[in-house]
């Protein structure tokens, strides 16, 4: 039988090519190797969206991105986590043996007190403008996973801590009730995976305001990639392509020969940058043509995407109400 493998996927807007590298791409080959469940995390989203517009868009754009990007629903089971009340029943089971000191210590919560203490804040305004949500965060994530009997769990290193938590719930009420009530999940840290620079060389992230957009129209693809920042080295001069983030990126995007083939017309000098950021647009749109058009057709069609997510869902409600039942019958609500 294949290990199931489950991963969260929260619903922020603007996908770009560092989330293709860094998060579908590797989450849509681990799928292939293990029976697995990705999930769109919606409630943890309203922690942060309130805007009713924006979460709703948002929702269908990441759900559409990740189809696009080559998530097959055939084999993943892809759903939203709020299609599934079993997980927010589990939630408040698994509250009752979560010690509120391990909350006070998950990463999250500590940055937003410490953010309120440089800003001035004392005693109980540490806690000013952090809900009860972002506080028991870890909960919900723990029941996600546990829901779904999920052997692993593959995630960035932020996200280590909350697997660890989720493990000490789960321990302690297998503990509680001298049986193994509850699978424990492992962390898979996904490394070597590909860091994207930005438009300005540092990291790939919408925060910075630096990104590539997976989805946008061929025009502002070309304009986006022409405002990659370069250094004032002229077109004679030879340039080296180990330090220049268009090589970077174009080795992302084309086979060994061609990459080699560039690597020597930078080396041979002659070359200027904007030649370069054409080449790197011309491998660019070749790769994401299909998957935009992709994307466009789940778009041009809300129902038929929701259906998709909703037949996840159908698959994944009775795992979900096993594990719930089984909770309930060891702690004696049955
Ligand atoms: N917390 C994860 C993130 O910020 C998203 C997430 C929610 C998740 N529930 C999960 C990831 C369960 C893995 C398993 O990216």
């Amino acid at each position: 039988m294949k290990k199931i493998s489950l991963t969260g996927i929260k619903p922020t807007g603007d996908l770009h090519i560092g989330n293709y590298f860094g998060a579908i791409k590797p989450a849509v080959e681990l799928s292939k190797e293990y029976d697995a469940r990705y999930f769109i995390a919606d409630y943890h989203a309203l922690n942060s969206m309130k805007d009713p517009k924006e979460l709703n868009s948002t929702i269908r754009q990441v759900a559409a991105g990740w189809l696009a990007g080559g998530l097959d629903p055939e084999n993943v089971i892809f759903y939203r986590q709020s299609s599934i009340p079993e997980i927010f029943e589990l939630t408040t089971m698994l509250m009752a043996f979560t010690s509120k000191g391990l909350m006070n210590r998950a990463h999250a919560y500590k940055d937003a007190v410490n953010k309120n203490k440089e800003n001035g804040k004392i005693d109980e305004e540490t806690d000013s403008g952090i809900n009860m949500g972002l506080f028991t965060y870890p909960v919900l994530m723990a029941a996600d996973i546990i829901i779904f009997d999920s052997d692993v769990v593959p995630v960035g290193k932020d996200q280590v801590q909350h697997i660890e938590m989720a493990q000490d719930i789960a321990q302690s009420i297998n503990a509680n009730y001298g049986q193994q009530v509850l699978k424990i999940p492992q962390a898979a840290v996904v490394e070597n995976v590909a860091v994207v620079p930005g438009l300005d060389g540092r990291k790939m992230s919408k925060s910075y305001g630096n990104i590539i957009p997976l989805f946008a129209p061929e025009k502002t693809l070309r304009k986006t990639i022409m405002r990659i920042t370069t250094n004032s080295q002229s077109v004679e001069e030879p340039k080296d392509p180990d330090t220049s983030q268009i090589f970077q990126l174009y080795k992302l995007f084309a086979d060994q020969n061609e990459q080699a083939a560039l690597a020597n017309r930078y080396r041979a000098g002659g070359m200027g940058w904007g030649d370069a950021k054409e080449e790197l647009f011309q491998v660019v749109n070749r790769l994401l043509t299909p998957i935009r058009e992709r994307y466009d057709t789940y778009m041009a069609d809300i129902p038929a995407l929701d259906k998709i997510l909703e037949q996840g869902a159908r698959k994944a409600r009775p795992i979900a109400a096993a594990t719930v039942n089984r909770f309930r019958k060891a702690a004696g609500i049955d």
